[in-house]
């Protein structure tokens, strides 16, 4: 029997979706109000979903705790209320923060750390109420 297991953590970001071999129309036309030249923030919420078999004891596949204090410290803490382009958090330079390439990042920083018996199956992360991103580890 296997189950996924889902805990939700918020955290809120700026950025600027803007490449810079591009003109300010091409830059516009892409990325809308994303590329607009001061930042802007998004309130992103963060779905970390881990699968395996429960524990036939406690009926619980992990400490769901202990998922969230993981994502807190490795994720949010390093995220909220930065600035996704300027700050030197874990994307790369030359890496646009947008929500795709945000869940592998979050995704690769998350597993090493995932507790032994359950897999990490899931980032999910929500930019707006409208769109959201997935990445299950292809
Ligand atoms: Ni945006």
């Amino acid at each position: 029997m296997i189950v996924y297991l889902t805990r939700k953590e918020t955290f809120n970001a700026a950025h600027q979706l803007w490449v810079k071999q591009w003109s300010e129309e091409k830059n516009f036309e892409v990325f809308g109000k994303c590329a607009n030249k001061n930042f802007h923030g998004h309130n992103y919420e963060l779905y970390v979903s881990v699968k395996g078999t429960p524990d036939p004891v406690t009926g619980f596949l992990m400490d769901v705790k202990v998922l969230g204090k993981l994502i807190q410290e490795k994720v949010c803490d390093v995220l909220d209320h930065s600035n996704l382009n300027l700050d030197d958090n874990f994307l790369p330079d030359n890496i646009l923060p947008s929500t795709e390439n945000l869940v592998y990042y979050i995704w690769k920083e998350l597993e090493p750390h995932i507790p032994e018996g359950v897999k990490l199956h899931c980032v999910k992360l929500c930019e707006t109420a409208k769109i959201y991103c997935e990445y299950f580890g292809e």
